[in-house]
């Protein structure tokens, strides 16, 4: 090939390889072209090739205009390149940005369910009387349950609770009163103590779940007497639903305690008139004005004897109190049932 053909040449390859290197998009697309026309079969390489077998008179001249042209390919290279990476950076930069401005998504906090929290506050109350936590088992002995607390096998008041038996002698504990044995069974008067928990009967409709909670409350000592039980309750009403909530005590029975007494407060919702603003009949208290909250009395000497406490020394009180209708009564709800769903509309309300 001529001298002027292979100039001509050098020149047209240098033309297209910088009109591809600045048409180049891509990083990728460059290390192409490189190889395209700088590699070991590359076009200039070839050039270059070509020069080697011109007459030696003519190589310098021409090898230093290839090789001039090569470094200003490179240069060339090199700095589109550098331009893509940087455009290729500042894209990045742009697409993965996050908007620290932008207000954060919190966690849903979850909270306590409102039985553990009423629950939680009925002990509460009764720690600043005095009173400390003491638990027992779910499952239980009939001799705890029952036997224990004066009631025999052939009493009728077992048919008051309507008892899920595992075995003869297993029951599901109906009420928290077994805790009174096993507490007073391991240790000596003076005792004030508070026992929540849950309990099982077999029953269930809109004011009865198979299994629900009750706080459990007994004090012994010498000389505890019934003034000692209305004391501790009516500070128990008034700091738990309020200092004005009237409260009366009814003659009842257990055979656990003599005399026995069931506890009554006024109704909350219809502030004790049997009737609502409305002018329709209260269904809460069914129209008497006032609601049962709970059961207590003195502790029968009987049950002292099966734990052998002296009864000539010791005397004390008892109370039970379910924990669903004190939420219930607080939170103005109509159905236990909702307490066990666990829907959240209904529990977020909380
Ligand atoms: N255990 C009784 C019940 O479940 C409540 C109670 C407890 C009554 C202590 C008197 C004394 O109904």
């Amino acid at each position: 090939m001529s001298v002027e053909a292979l100039k001509q040449q050098i020149a047209d390859v240098e033309a297209e390889a910088r009109r591809l290197i600045e048409g180049a998009s891509e990083g990728s697309l460059l290390e192409d072209l490189r190889v395209r026309y700088l590699g070991r079969r590359g076009a200039l390489t070839q050039i270059l090739r070509e020069i080697g077998a011109l007459p030696p008179a003519d190589r310098p001249a021409l090898g230093q205009l290839a090789n001039a042209c090569k470094a200003r390919l490179e240069a060339r290279l090199a700095e589109r390149g550098e331009t893509l990476r940087r455009r290729e950076f500042a894209a990045r930069l742009q697409s993965e940005a996050a908007d620290i401005t932008l207000p954060g998504t919190a966690p849903t906090l979850g909270h306590l369910h409102p039985i553990t929290q009423t629950l939680q506050e009925i002990v509460e109350i009764f720690h600043g009387l005095g009173f400390i936590v003491a638990e027992g088992p779910e499952v239980e002995l009939d001799f705890y349950n029952f036997e224990a607390l004066n009631i025999p096998r052939d009493h009728p008041a077992r048919d008051m609770q309507d008892t899920f038996y595992v075995s003869d002698e297993v029951v599901l504990r109906t009420h928290t009163s077994p805790v009174q044995i096993r507490v007073m069974e391991r240790t000596r008067p003076p005792l004030r103590i508070i026992s929540p928990g849950k309990v099982y009967r077999c029953d269930a409709d809109i004011s009865h779940a198979p299994m629900f909670h009750q706080v459990e409350g007994f004090y012994v000592d010498e000389g505890v007497r019934m003034s000692d039980l209305k004391g501790t309750l009516e500070t128990f009403v008034h700091q738990c639903f309020g200092a004005e909530t009237g409260v009366r005590f009814r003659p009842s029975f257990f055979p656990f305690t003599e005399p026995s007494a069931e506890v009554d407060i006024r109704c909350i919702l219809c502030g004790g008139s049997a009737r609502l603003p409305s002018g329709e009949g209260c269904r809460v208290c069914k129209q008497s004005g006032w609601v049962e909250i709970l059961g207590a009395g003195m502790i029968n000497p009987a049950v002292f004897e099966a734990v052998r406490y002296d009864p000539e020394r010791y005397t004390g009180f008892a109370f039970g109190m379910g924990v669903e209708r004190i939420a219930m009564l607080k939170c103005g709800i109509d159905d236990i049932r909702l307490f066990f769903d666990n829907d959240l509309r209904f529990l977020k309300q909380f």
